[in-house]
């Protein structure tokens, strides 16, 4: 049987994972976004592997933490700071590719992305949202030094509570925040249409939530079996997703305590990939310089990078 969000993860660990048959394959991912909620449909509806797949709370730093885990999705941020110390680890797969937004009060005299020098910018540290947040502001010749990152967390469904961004926006305690949906779309609503600017440049940056899994599953003849069905679930659920979005909106607020309608208001924001193409190389070349300089360690090589990169699972779709 899957295994949902509404188990918390200490539960999973001593209670249901510990039951499962062995040979069954273990998903590592945030059970909190959209973005993760194709790998439920997957599960429920598609998936013919050897035995059950479920998903546990987590992501790709389980991959390299504990060999029971089979498979892991993040953001392709999470991946390339794995990926310095486990090389095994590869990207098999792109789920989605969401197009981040920054949300800022005309209140605060912000227009431009220039105007947000010297503002407080709500954003998570250590993630791919810090990262989108410091691109965007590149762009407008706004640096890191010029602008104060403050903490804060996301919301799933209004009313948003104390401490969260869509909240502290409202409340004039940040001036503009960046981050996965839907907390940027209750922002948005949060402050009403006239007082809200909306940033986005998707050719900058977009969140490339990917499938991960290492050199060691790959190579275990019966483990790749079950990766290669789960892909080809996903690739069946993505072409739901893609092209019958209104068949999926309640299934995917009822995975993440999201109102249906507001998970069709940011649907537009989430592109149902399933692969990539050669710019995605660079894309990853780029992001990891800026995670190295961030966290003070040398950058992987590039050919490091490419075959971290592993189409081969797609291959034998
Ligand atoms: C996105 O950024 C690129 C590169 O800086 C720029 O050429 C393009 O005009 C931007 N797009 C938008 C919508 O701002
Ligand atoms: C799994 O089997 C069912 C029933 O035969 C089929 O409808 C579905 O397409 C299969 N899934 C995949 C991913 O091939
Ligand atoms: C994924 O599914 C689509 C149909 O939705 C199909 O056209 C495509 O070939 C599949 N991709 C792979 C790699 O099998």
């Amino acid at each position: 049987m899957p295994v949902r969000q509404t188990m918390r993860p200490s539960f999973l660990i001593t209670g249901i994972l510990a039951a499962l048959p062995a040979g069954s394959l273990k998903i590592a991912t945030s059970l909190q976004w959209i973005e993760h909620t194709p790998q439920a449909y997957a599960i429920e509806n598609f998936y013919n592997g050897s035995s059950a797949a479920s998903l546990t709370s987590g992501g790709v730093f389980n991959l390299a933490a504990d060999s029971s885990v089979d498979l892991a999705a993040n953001a392709e941020t999470q991946g390339l700071r794995v990926l310095p110390d486990n090389k095994n680890i590869r990207l098999i797969y792109v789920i989605c590719e969401a197009g981040y937004r920054l949300v800022a009060s005309r209140a605060s005299g912000i227009e431009t992305l220039a105007d947000l020098r010297g503002k407080r910018i709500g954003t998570m540290r250590g993630t791919s949202a810090q990262y989108f947040v410091a691109k965007l502001l590149e762009t407008a010749g706004v640096s890191a030094s010029d602008y104060t990152i403050v903490a804060g967390g996301v919301c799933m469904r209004a009313p948003c509570g104390e401490g969260t961004f869509p909240q502290m926006l409202a409340d004039g305690q940040i001036d503009a925040f960046g981050i996965w949906e839907p907390a940027v779309e209750l922002g948005i609503q949060a402050l009403g249409l006239d007082d809200a600017v909306v940033f986005q440049n998707t050719s900058i940056y977009r969140e490339v939530y990917s499938l991960y899994t290492t050199t060691e599953k790959l190579a275990d003849e019966e483990t790749r079996g079950d990766i290669v069905e789960f892909v080809r679930a996903l690739n069946q659920t993505l072409d739901v997703f893609t092209n019958q979005p209104e068949s999926v909106y309640s299934f995917v607020a009822d995975e993440i305590g999201m109102d249906a309608a507001v998970v069709e208001d940011v649907w537009t924001e989430h592109k149902w990939t399933g692969t990539w193409d050669e710019s995605l190389l660079d894309f990853i070349v780029q992001e990891d310089q800026w995670l190295a300089n961030e966290d003070g360690r040398a950058a992987v090589s590039e050919a490091e990078l490419d075959e971290f990169l592993d189409e081969s699972i797609i291959a034998e779709l």
